[in-house]
């Protein structure tokens, strides 16, 4: 009987020695408050994961854990590598690969230590240093354990002290392993105005890539977040899923393979594809950071669980305040002058928005920004449309009682513009290839510092020249083309040193402007990701802002992003009535983009009351829990609850989104995450001017155990199409 010692990093740390094990072995437990993912360590130093689910109650049992629930051989004993090696004895899809200086090919990985510590409150990170026994190189696995949230966040470093530089061919964040009788994965596809489609689909013997090779967009044709369920399809409420997501803006790769053994690996990283990384001695790679949270208890869990921690731990200012706003893209799009916007100013204030936000078309002069082919890089105010500049702007927006903000694309350079004719090698493109352009236009080479300069100029020059500035929109209209620099040595590095210039711009910003609210957007939701959520409060989730296609876009990302972050406007796009397209609005971040001097009397009070409800309600929509009831993929309806922490107040949203006779709907739907005990009103918001509700004349009070056992109908019908209703805890 042999006595081995068990490292575990945890809630409570734990040593313990158990004797009957077949051989010498360490196990490193990463755990949550519910999760755990477990690195067994052999007696020859390779590091295996055999767990990841939920979290044992004896921790000393990890070493009973079989051979990772292998159904049969491993010929490589690599199958479950915690990050496999390429070259040597493996035989699967690899997380890396590298080209020794030497010349060499092959790469092996063995333990050499690790350790834990706080990293904050509620936060553990371990750190697994593995090395290869023949060549000075080494990878450090990098695991954040957020206690609370039971979300992990996953990264490696890699360096060597080799005689030259070498060669990364692949560098994944993470290598995960998980056994089970079937998987079904759950990933999102879409393009501009169709952003996050759901496919759900089983993953059989061989490998699934979730990739983009766009370059500056993850989120356009195949956003980098996906759900994996184990033994049956993902439901909402059971079973076990887990939800991954990948903080890179720029070119990646997801590989699920399920093996010959058939348990599923997964690897997930920046793209390889023309990313060849030559890494000098004594330098360190760092890859961007893997996030998932595993739950036992369906997709709803693993979504509540991700908006906590990016609340909590990623999103500027996740638990604080956010501006309404009213945009004039929609309303004006490139034709407006300092009259029309100060009538607009006007306009937002009579509404009731805290800010004006002023898009696309306000600068460039000798390339006017009239339509989009022209001035992007030409940043100063277009002398004819605002003669007075924007500090004038500002003023009057302030005047008139609303703060200013405005829109900018700093990455990106229009052929016809003053930039481009100065500087034609800040932009990425091929000197023997036709330009092609995305939106006619071209993207800047910021892995130059030079151009990172340029870019941080660009918005330190618009807020230091109007310090009351209160709100950027950051967009991001194009695709990477010829992707070439004429200036980066490593030809190979474009991709991933632009997405690393771009976050260093952002850092630098983040310095100086630490509370600046920024919108993330991208030609409508071409990118959407934690990577570029580190520095932006929120996210323009589609261009696409019809009341009925917003319901499934933004039911979407609801299972990745929090509602706080996701900017919902109310626009003209769709024709429903103004009530149907303020009360999906309301289901995050509201803003607006109408001309509000066409709304009719009854809309115009309709809207100005729904602002004021909104700001009384919307931080139990930003903060609170929420839950999905009824999916308009499954049902007539879409229906989700947002219940405030302390489970007092509930905000529920139903939408009618079937237009077949007597759709509607007809039975009640259970509500979630009430307290049993408590009990609690319910009232009807955003009652249409004229109209009144049954409800509110209601004086009934419901136990939450009712509204959970048996439920309520908020009656959405062909005559009502959307209700949002408002519970409150009576005692
Ligand atoms: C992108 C954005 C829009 C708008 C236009 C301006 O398409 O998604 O919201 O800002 O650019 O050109």
């Amino acid at each position: 009987m042999r006595q081995i010692v068990f490292l575990l990093v945890s809630f409570l740390s734990v040593t313990v020695s158990m004797a009957q094990t077949p051989s010498a072995m360490q196990h490193i437990a990463i755990e949550t408050r519910r999760t755990a993912l477990v690195i067994r360590v052999d007696k020859d130093q390779n590091p295996t994961i055999v767990h990841l689910g939920q979290r044992l109650s004896r921790p000393e049992e990890y070493a009973r854990i079989p051979e990772n629930g292998k159904r049969g051989e491993d010929y490589t004993g690599l199958y479950n590598s915690v990050y496999t090696p390429a070259g040597s004895r493996n035989l699967l899809e690899p997380a890396i690969q590298v080209t020794h200086a030497d010349g060499n090919p092959s790469l092996d990985l063995r333990y050499v230590r690790h350790e834990s510590k706080p990293a904050g409150e509620g936060v553990e990170l371990t750190t697994v240093s593995l090395k290869d026994p023949q060549y000075p190189f080494e990878v450090t696995l990098y695991f954040k354990a957020y206690q609370n949230e039971d979300v992990i966040e996953q990264w490696s470093t890699i360096r060597h002290t080799e005689k030259k530089a070498v060669t990364l061919h692949k560098y994944a964040s993470a290598n995960l392993y998980i056994p089970a009788q079937n998987y079904y994965l759950t990933h999102f596809h879409g393009d501009w105005a169709s952003e996050m489609n759901p496919t759900e689909e089983p993953l059989t013997e061989g490998i699934k890539v979730l990739d983009t090779k766009l370059g500056t967009r993850a989120d356009l044709f195949q956003p980098p977040s996906f759900l994996v369920a184990l033994n049956q399809p993902a439901q909402e409420n059971q079973g076990e899923v887990v939800a991954g997501t990948l903080a890179w803006s720029g070119n990646y790769q997801i590989a699920f393979e399920v093996d010959p053994l058939h348990n599923l690996r997964f690897m997930a990283g920046i793209n390889p594809y023309a990313s060849a990384y030559t890494l000098a001695p004594g330098k360190e790679f760092t890859t961007p950071a893997f996030l998932f949270t595993y739950s036992n208890t369906g997709k709803g869990t693993a979504s509540r669980n991700l908006h906590r921690w990016a609340r909590k731990f990623r999103i500027p200012q996740g638990e604080g305040n956010r501006l309404t706003l009213l945009n004039n893209w929609e309303a004006t799009y490139f034709d407006f002058n300092e009259e029309k916007l100060s009538a607009l100013f006007k306009d937002g204030k009579k509404l009731g928005v805290d800010l004006f936000l002023l898009d696309d078309g306000w600068f460039g002069n000798k390339y006017p920004r009239n339509n989009d082919r022209a001035g992007l890089g030409d940043w100063q105010e277009n002398v004819k449309k605002l003669p007075h500049g924007l500090g004038y702007l500002v003023k009057e927006a302030e005047t008139a009682g609303i703060r200013f903000g405005i829109w900018l694309e700093p990455e990106m350079v229009s052929p016809k513009s003053e930039l481009y004719e100065k500087h034609p090698d800040w932009v990425l493109k091929l000197p023997n290839r036709q330009e092609y352009y995305f939106r006619n236009q071209l993207v800047l080479d910021l892995s130059n510092p030079k151009v990172q300069d340029f870019v941080y100029g660009v918005v330190d020059g618009v807020m230091s020249k109007n310090p009351t500035l209160g709100y950027i929109k950051w967009d991001c209209n194009a695709v990477i083309y010829n992707a070439f620099s004429a200036t980066n040595p490593n030809p190979s590095h474009v991709y991933v040193e632009y997405v690393q210039g771009l976050y260093k711009v952002l850092e630098r910003l983040r310095a100086k402007y630490p509370t600046l609210p920024m919108m993330l957007c991208s030609g409508g939701g071409g990118r959407v990701d934690y990577g570029a959520l580190r520095y932006f409060t929120e996210f323009w989730p589609s261009d696409n802002t019809d009341g009925m296609e917003r319901i499934f876009i933004q039911w979407n990302y609801s299972y990745f992003f929090p509602s706080i972050a996701t900017c919902n406007h109310v626009t003209d796009w769709g024709k429903q009535p103004i009530k149907f397209r303020t009360d999906v609005a309301m289901m995050g971040k509201l803003g607006y983009d109408i001309v509000v001097s066409k709304l009719d009397e009854k809309e115009l009070q309709f809207s100005q009351e729904a602002l004021k409800t909104y700001d009384r309600i919307k931080n139990v929509v930003w903060q609170g829990d929420m839950f999905r009831l009824a999916s308009p993929y499954e049902w007539d309806v879409a229906s989700l609850i947002y219940v405030s922490e302390p489970r007092d107040r509930a905000v529920w949203f139903t939408y009618l989104t079937k237009s077949r006779y007597k759709a509607g709907s007809v039975a009640p739907i259970r509500l979630q995450g009430l307290d049993p005990a408590k009990n609690y009103t319910v009232r009807e918001l955003n009652v249409y001017p004229g109209l009144t509700s049954r409800l509110n004349n209601d004086t009934t009070v419901y136990s939450g155990n009712y509204l959970m056992t048996v439920g309520f109908n908020p009656n959405v019908d062909a005559s009502r199409t959307s209700v949002v209703l408002e519970l409150t805890a009576a005692n």
